[in-house]
């Protein structure tokens, strides 16, 4: 029987090295075992594979890529997969097309005998994939078939791991953004608002403000983060703590629920504040930035190659031995994850139910953040 392998959903710098690693523990221990690349994530199953080099994938299909950012297979979001929260008018046309991509997906898995299939991505691509897994198995009753994810997005907020691939990379490039904003911003007395990926999730954004020593950050999980009468407060009590510039990180998410606007009246508060300008003796000038897909971009960090190795090696186990070499087996779609350089398993089901994990004003880094990061009032 066949392992298939393909990427999903966003990019995430490391998750060639996690193909690397699984297709060369998978032959290590079976030479044989045939393995499929599919390219451009679940599109890749509603095609049939004519291209020789994807049916018959020899060891050099995974030379040179283990510093590539990106993903050498390609990657993608199928929208026929992702219904619309609600009550959408046209549900049932939606429903309709889901199920017809659903059928030549499992039709072209069952024809090509793929037993297994790693699906390296985050939890928008844990719900395709089990979509796919339940219709295979409701079609096909009597063929085995498991799905074993490899969590891999920028976001890092898929339970069952403690880091997902790709977020160490991004935490830097948005870091080393922070850093180089800083010089300008700090030469110009001004304050920058940043923005940064993060739709429903603020880890990027929280962990970046605390490593680049920002002076703000706002996330879509805690409302008062975003408010703007709240932020103003701090910015005044830090220019009268003579602080002279400011660096604001906002996450992506928050536009979404506070408006697509909110940097620019922010920005524009910022500038009129009567306050503000008292202490200065003038206005504070605001400039707004976006790290966006930059935070994606470039070579995997040493870490995130390290964490892709252990969690490729980790999903040829669970197909080969049934669980973690010397560890107990565990039946059903699984995800392999991380505890500190441990790797751990993780039912499919459960990961789902959980994921986004969300930042909350209890998580120890918020806490953290609410420590290191301007307050209104500060004894100190
Ligand atoms: O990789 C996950 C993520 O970074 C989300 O935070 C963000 O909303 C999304 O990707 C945007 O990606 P794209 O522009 O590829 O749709």
């Amino acid at each position: 029987m066949t392992v298939g392998i393909l990427t999903s959903g966003g990019d995430a710098p490391g998750m060639n090295s996690a193909v690397r690693a699984a297709f060369r523990s998978l032959k290590m221990r079976e030479p044989e075992r045939e393995i499929l690349f599919f390219r451009e994530g679940f599109r890749g199953l509603a095609r049939r594979l004519d291209s020789a080099s994807d049916r018959n994938v020899d060891r050099r299909a995974v030379r040179d890529i283990i510093h590539r950012g990106g993903t050498f297979l390609g990657t993608g979001r199928v929208p026929e997969l992702r219904l619309p929260e609600g009550d959408p008018p046209d549900l049932d046309e939606r429903l309709a097309a889901r199920d017809a991509f659903l059928r030549v997906a499992v039709a072209n898995l069952y024809q090509m005998q793929v037993d297994n299939l790693i699906v390296i991505g985050g939890d928008g691509s844990f719900r395709g994939a089990t979509l796919i897994a339940d219709t295979f198995r409701a079609t096909f009753p009597r063929r085995p078939f498991r799905v074993v994810g490899i969590p891999a997005s920028i976001d890092n907020d898929i339970h069952g791991t403690q880091y997902s691939i790709g977020f160490d990379t991004a935490l830097n490039n948005v870091v080393d953004a922070i850093r180089k904003i800083r010089d300008t911003v700090e030469s110009h007395k001004r304050a920058i608002i940043l923005e940064v990926m993060g739709n429903t999730s603020g880890w990027l954004a929280l962990q970046s403000a605390i490593a680049g020593g920002a002076a703000v950050v706002a996330i879509p999980e805690v409302a008062a983060t975003y408010d703007h009468d709240r932020i103003i407060q701090r910015l005044v009590a830090g220019v009268r703590r003579d602080y002279r510039y400011f660096i604001i990180v906002v996450a992506e998410g928050v536009h979404k629920r506070a408006g697509a606007d909110w940097s620019q009246r922010l920005s524009d508060r910022i500038e009129a504040d009567r306050a503000i300008r008292e202490a200065l003796g003038g206005p504070m000038e605001v400039r707004i930035n976006s790290v966006g897909h930059l935070a994606r971009g470039g070579s995997p960090s040493a870490l995130d190659n390290t964490l892709a190795g252990l969690l490729g090696a980790a999903a040829a186990d669970v197909i080969q031995l049934g669980g973690i070499e010397g560890e107990a087996q565990v039946a059903g779609d699984a995800v392999v994850g991380c505890r500190g350089p441990y790797p751990v398993v993780t039912s499919l089901a459960e990961v789902v139910a959980n994921s986004p994990r969300l930042v909350t004003e209890s998580s120890p880094l918020f806490q953290l953040s609410e420590k290191l990061m301007l307050q209104a009032e500060q004894p100190f």
